[in-house]
């Protein structure tokens, strides 16, 4: 989806993205009050990036839940391009779907998608994104999802279950509609013109293993959405269910303008970095902040561009009135960017420490989640 000054494709987030724009150009609803509300009675509380709006679009979330009502069986799916370490902006749809799998009780198939970032990416080897997935996996894990619950499994070796279900995707979709939905051209090599059909796969795997009916969610950052809607078309084409999806916005990057970008280091804070590296790169993020001490005490600066602002309101500070206190009074003066910065950079730092702790745990029941052929 191409806007004046924004990219967003599965491969290219580039610009500021107007998200009230994408939902128009995705064709996806908003996230409403009323859906809110659904999720919040079921889960028991809401979690905070549906309270802060980082989730904010959706497609059939409200047939999903009507299902789960019914008795009809629930299912989640989201996934990972192994193509480099794990930032932040990638945990924020695993933790979205750890609430829900945990308020839903339900099975998550998570896809790692070994062969989209080797066919995609000129530079990775095939040991390379073997290594990646291998890392990622245990970054997953640390999450939280319930091991008798989830199912991890990557394309290059779950292939012959996948590999079945993609080619019966695959007869369903023209080499024209690929090229429109993903910008495929002559030159594309044909593992990228194939791939779609691997990402819709795990859509209907739960079905294809057990014959059960079932209704697949899929909670994912919105450049995912273009692969739903191929998987959508197809569904009854098969004889399932079409897939819902609730979608997140892209955490901003440090710097001003565009995500947090694994290829950009200095714009991302990676689940490897030390307290040290994470408090650096805090430092010199981009903030809504006067240029003098003075001048910030006497106009104020602006939260609603600060980056720093937005990750404590996205996901780490979780207390409704601090956060609007922190909002009020740094438009009043009373705030200096330094102090916003520090108060971010403990709660990363106490974020990272757990993390890792829990990732280090996770090392001992990497078998446990993995599905094997
Ligand atoms: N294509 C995604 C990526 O590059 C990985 C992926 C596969 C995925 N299946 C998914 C992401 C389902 C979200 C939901 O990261």
């Amino acid at each position: 989806m191409e806007n004046s000054d924004s990219i967003v494709t599965p491969w290219e987030v580039r610009g500021e993205v107007d998200y009230k724009e994408l939902i128009e150009k995705f064709g996806v609803d908003p996230l409403t009050p009323e859906i809110v509300e659904r999720l919040r009675k079921h889960a028991g509380g809401l979690h905070v990036l549906l309270r802060r709006g980082m989730f904010f679009s959706h497609r059939e979330l409200n047939e999903w839940i009507d299902s789960y009502e019914k008795g009809v069986k629930v299912v989640l799916y989201t996934g990972r391009g192994p193509s480099g370490n794990t930032h932040l902006g990638h945990l924020i749809p695993w933790l979205f779907t750890k609430y829900l799998q945990d308020a839903f009780k339900c099975d998550l198939y998570f896809q790692i998608t070994d062969d989209e970032k080797f066919l995609f990416n000129p530079e990775l080897s095939t040991e390379q994104v073997a290594e990646y997935a291998k890392e990622n996996i245990l970054d997953i894990i640390a999450v939280g999802f319930d091991p008798e619950r989830t199912k991890i499994f990557t394309n290059l070796t779950y292939s012959k279950p996948l590999y079945n279900m993609a080619v019966r995707v695959a007869k369903h979709v023209t080499f024209s509609t690929a090229k429109a939905t993903f910008g495929f051209s002559e030159s594309s090599n044909i593992g990228m013109i194939f791939f779609p059909a691997m990402q819709a796969a795990p859509c209907f795997i739960h079905q294809y293993l057990t014959s059960e009916d079932v209704h697949v969610l899929i909670p994912c950052a919105i450049d995912q959405e273009p692969y739903w809607r191929i998987s959508r078309d197809v569904a009854p084409k098969l004889g399932y269910r079409k897939p819902a999806g609730v979608y997140s916005k892209f955490i901003p990057g440090l710097g001003s303008g565009g995500k947090m970008s694994a290829s950009l280091p200095d714009t991302a804070i990676f689940l490897s970095d030390t307290k040290e590296e994470a408090a650096r790169k805090v430092k010199n993020a981009f903030t809504g902040g006067q240029p003098t001490i003075r001048e910030q005490k006497e106009k104020g600066g602006n939260p609603d561009v600060c980056v720093v602002y937005s990750y404590l309101y996205s996901l780490f500070d979780e207390d409704d009135k601090a956060v609007a206190e922190t909002y009020a009074s740094c438009k009043a003066g009373g705030l200096i960017c330094g102090e916003c910065k520090e108060r971010l950079a403990r709660k990363v730092a106490e974020f990272l420490e757990e993390h890792r702790a829990r990732r280090e745990r996770a090392k001992g029941s990497v078998e446990k989640f993995l599905l094997r052929e």
